[in-house]
């Protein structure tokens, strides 16, 4: 079979690029595991409780000093753990000062979930294995729903809680 001089030039092009791309993603994605940038932590999905910030004690929000707060969640199908109130009752509602720094701390045992609180720039995926952290500043008072926006199951929808920032 004869081969044009350009369509030999083209199928090289075609192939070498085909290969530099392949090379890229498998140092980027798999060789270096890229990850979002708010999990640069790893913890035993078995066993999250060797975490501090995930025993059920310091689940919740924790007052760490003057307009500064941690936020600690274990995210589940299909709930988000907060701890209990004084009652004993789930948390379901975390109520902040306005215009306090606020860290979100969270973590899953099964699967993949999200933490979005909607209308904020609070958006997080949480992975089982992986911290997601993130830290924000809540300075508009309201209401805010906290939804799961990775599909995780049945009960997907009903995954939700909610942020009230209060002036
Ligand atoms: Cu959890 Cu969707």
């Amino acid at each position: 079979m004869h081969l044009h001089k350009f369509e030999k030039i083209w199928l090289v092009f075609g192939v070498g690029s085909l290969v530099l791309f392949l090379v890229v993603i498998g140092i980027g994605a798999f060789y270096k595991g890229t990850h979002p940038s708010s999990h640069l932590a790893t913890i035993d999905p078995q066993n999250i409780e060797a975490e501090e910030a995930f025993q059920q004690d310091n689940l919740g929000m924790t007052k760490v000093e003057d307009d500064k707060y941690i936020v600690n969640l274990v995210a589940s199908a299909f709930n988000y753990d907060f701890g209990v109130d004084d009652e004993g009752s789930p948390v379901k509602t975390i109520r902040i000062p306005k215009g306090s720094t606020v860290l979100f701390q969270a973590t899953t045992k099964d699967v993949v979930h999200g933490f979005q609180i909607a209308g904020t720039n609070v958006n997080m995926m949480v992975e089982p294995g992986y911290i997601s952290r993130y830290e924000t500043v809540l300075d508009k008072p309201g209401e805010y729903t906290i939804v799961c926006n990775e599909y995780c199951g049945m009960g997907h929808h009903l995954m939700f809680a909610t942020v009230e920032v209060y002036e």
